[in-house]
């Protein structure tokens, strides 16, 4: 499962040219142990990359689970964490951080699980301001004599008709995959609820996200983790609350 889409540089891309550039500085100095202790998290990172994992969990943020440094911190110097974690990420959880059960991952050997939970424990606290990074402008828009106030931009400056890219991805998005059972352009469908509707009865990007991250298995919501990043939950959340305050209409929006 490795179709998390890759068109998105991740942040810690960056960050990991940089260790490797540090890592070649180290090898210098320090010799072999060095070595292995940075390939053991470099190899734990990419389990959590080719796996599900970060369809849910962030190094520096809350997504449907807890931000990794946050897991990091909370079991800094407890014997026998990991193990317990391995265990927890292996049959499932629920209830430590909240509500919401993190799914079973039977698919992962020992050594993938011990490697992804060793790079999950080696992480430092990220930076307080990337948590933070939700900006507070707000959008106002007016919709046949009615005004609309969002907190992101629906279509690009200047430009009442012309949508900006991750409202137009959304649309793409939604129309690859959610209008199957949810409708064309989310007009809803006998199949699954109108999620415009949702959206004007307060459902957040965060809980849209809990939910399609999660699925409903049992009502026929598939989980769609490990297919996208919150990235594009973000994309089609946009779009939906365009569609639900009929800022945009059906069809192909403008670019
Ligand atoms: C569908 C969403 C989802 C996916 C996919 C997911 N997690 Fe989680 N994860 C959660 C949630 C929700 C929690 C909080 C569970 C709780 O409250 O006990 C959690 C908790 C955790 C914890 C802390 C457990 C504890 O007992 O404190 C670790 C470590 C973790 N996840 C690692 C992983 C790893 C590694 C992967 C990939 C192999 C992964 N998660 C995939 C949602 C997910
Ligand atoms: C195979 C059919 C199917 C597909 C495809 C599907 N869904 Fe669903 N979805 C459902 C069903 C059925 C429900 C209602 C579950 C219930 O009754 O609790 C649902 C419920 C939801 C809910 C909860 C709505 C609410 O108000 O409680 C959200 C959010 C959601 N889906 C998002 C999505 C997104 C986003 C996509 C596309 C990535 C998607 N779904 C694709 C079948 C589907």
């Amino acid at each position: 499962m490795s179709s998390i889409s890759k068109h998105r540089t991740h942040p810690s891309a960056a960050r990991r040219a940089l260790r490797h550039g540090l890592l070649g500085l180290a090898l210098l100095g320090a010799g072999t142990l060095a070595a292995n202790a940075a390939d053991t998290t470099t190899l734990g990172e990419q389990v959590a990359k080719s796996s599900d994992c970060l369809s849910c969990h962030a190094v520096g943020h809350k997504v449907v689970g807890p931000a990794f440094d946050a897991v990091a911190a909370k079991y800094a110097g407890k014997p026998g964490a990991k193990q317990m974690l391995m265990n927890a990420v292996k049959n499932g959880h629920v209830g430590t951080w909240g509500q919401i059960p993190m799914p079973p991952h039977p698919q992962l050997s020992h050594k993938q699980l011990d490697e992804v939970i060793s790079w999950v424990l080696s992480l430092k606290p990220a930076h307080a301001g990337q948590a933070a990074a939700t900006s507070s402008k707000t959008y106002s828009y007016e919709v046949g004599g009615k005004k609309v106030l969002l907190d992101f931009p629906v279509f690009l400056a200047g430009s009442k008709e012309k949508v900006t890219p991750t409202v137009f991805r959304g649309y793409e998005l939604w129309n690859s995959y959610c209008f199957r059972c949810h409708g064309v352009d989310a007009t809803g469908s006998e199949y699954a609820p109108d999620l415009r509707k949702s959206v004007l009865n307060g459902m957040t990007e965060g809980r849209m996200t809990d939910i399609a991250m999660t699925g409903i298995k049992a009502k026929g919501m598939p989980s769609w983790a490990g297919f996208f990043d919150p990235g594009q939950l973000h994309d089609i959340y946009q779009y939906v609350a365009a569609r639900a305050y009929r800022l945009v209409g059906e069809g192909t929006p403008q670019q």
